[in-house]
């Protein structure tokens, strides 16, 4: 007889990231029980996330994956007040908003195009010349040319936002499995009928595949009909470090928004912490930081603000952002496995997306539809990766 993870549970989630941990509280408050299988340790990507709630700053069209930041924006105020209640941790968005600097023609001319289809759109912009960048935060670089501020474009303190979404999903009722290894889904038939982890199997009516970087070396398939699973999504990792300046203690702030560029960050935390990034190195499971990785960041805060190169570096990490074979979400039921679910691929928006990813999974899962409507899915489909045949790799077990 195989050995038993516990009692059948209505969703086994795969991976207690944030898309995993969300979609787990969700379905609890629905109802749902909920077992949630973590080899480390929760939320190991967006603990190192800068924590941008910003679908704005970098986007050049309301295509939609602009729609679905949006929608998850919208929903971040109470998202984070429920999660309060639940938790005990207090979480907050920081609302200063973002401001994006053009530093040289380029950027500028972007810029500009950037704030005629936003502020044509309806959208929440405003264009500061420097001077006026200047006045609204007086260490940012004289060389700024123009910049765009995005008022509702915030940022949230994301290792809070693990911490809380942890503490929630567990009084909720969810079981999270930690410090164990998911070994691959179950299929009964055609359907995904539970997880197969290194301490025994785990019945599921459903299987939630939420493991981030992990998605595309730990989407392993025991028993049923096998033969034509091929809706991987390729989910790479892509690292990004980051840089834990410290302010003098007894001075002000050096910024009160997100300082935001085109070729770097850098986001004020309360208690003088001001985190700079990023790097964007696909490819790599090592989420150590490198020399030129720390120098390169350092150079790029500097282009934004000259004043960060006087400060002491506190702290530096990497994180692993999970990028599917097209840079898109993934979320959605498998077109090969009924009952197997993707939420993963978010890429650079893991924090932002959160809410609305809890959301979508649970409605998908209670009702086969959401209030955002099936079509603007479509495009964040696992159906999109199904091809005709199956590549030979992707019916041999790969290690991990
Ligand atoms: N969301 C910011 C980053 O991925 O660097």
């Amino acid at each position: 007889m195989r050995k038993s993870l516990g009692e059948r549970a209505d969703v086994a989630v795969v991976g207690g990231g944030v898309a995993g941990l969300a979609a787990a509280r969700e379905l609890a408050r629905r109802g749902l029980s909920v077992v949630v299988v973590e080899e480390n340790r929760t939320g190991a990507a967006s603990r190192a996330a800068a924590g941008m709630l910003a679908p704005q700053a970098e986007a050049d069209g309301a295509d939609e994956l602009f729609e679905l930041l949006c929608a998850s924006r919208e929903m971040y105020t109470d998202f984070v007040a429920a999660l309060g209640e639940e938790s005990g941790v207090r979480v907050e968005i920081d609302k200063a908003g973002t401001l994006y600097l053009a530093l040289d023609e380029r950027d500028e001319e972007e810029a500009e195009r950037r704030f005629a289809w936003q502020s044509r759109a309806g959208l929440a912009v405003e264009r500061l010349t420097a001077d006026e960048a200047r006045r609204v935060e007086p260490n940012v670089t004289p060389g700024v040319r123009v910049a765009l501020r995005f008022p509702r474009d915030w940022q949230v303190e994301s290792r809070r936002l693990v911490v809380a979404l942890d503490a929630a999903a567990e009084r909720l009722g969810v079981r999270i499995v930690r410090a164990v290894e998911a070994l691959g889904v179950r299929v009964v038939g055609e359907r995904a009928a539970g997880v197969v982890t290194s301490e025994g199997e785990l019945e599921a009516g459903a299987v939630l595949f939420a493991a981030g970087t992990w998605t595309s070396r730990l989407r392993k398939f025991v028993g049923g009909d096998v033969e034509n699973l091929n809706d991987d999504p390729q989910v790479e990792p892509v690292r990004g470090q980051i840089l834990c300046y410290r302010q003098p203690e007894g001075q002000p702030p050096l910024f009160r928004h997100v300082v935001y560029g085109p070729r770097g960050y850098v986001v004020p935390r309360r208690g003088g912490r001001l985190l700079a990034g990023s790097t964007t190195e696909p490819g790599l499971y090592d989420c150590r930081v490198t020399e030129e990785g720390a120098r390169s960041i350092a150079a790029r805060a500097a282009e934004l603000a000259p004043a960060v190169a006087a400060l002491e570096v506190e702290d530096s990490w990497a994180g692993l952002r999970p990028r599917a074979a097209d840079g898109l979400p993934v979320l959605g039921e498998s077109a090969d496995v009924p009952g197997l679910f993707y939420a993963t691929g978010f890429y650079r928006n893991g924090i932002l997306l959160a809410p609305a990813a809890g959301e979508i999974v649970a409605d998908l899962l209670t009702n086969g539809a959401t209030r955002l409507g099936t079509d603007a899915l479509k495009a964040f489909s696992p159906e999109r990766f199904h091809t005709a045949a199956a590549p030979p790799h992707l019916l041999a077990p790969q290690g991990r």
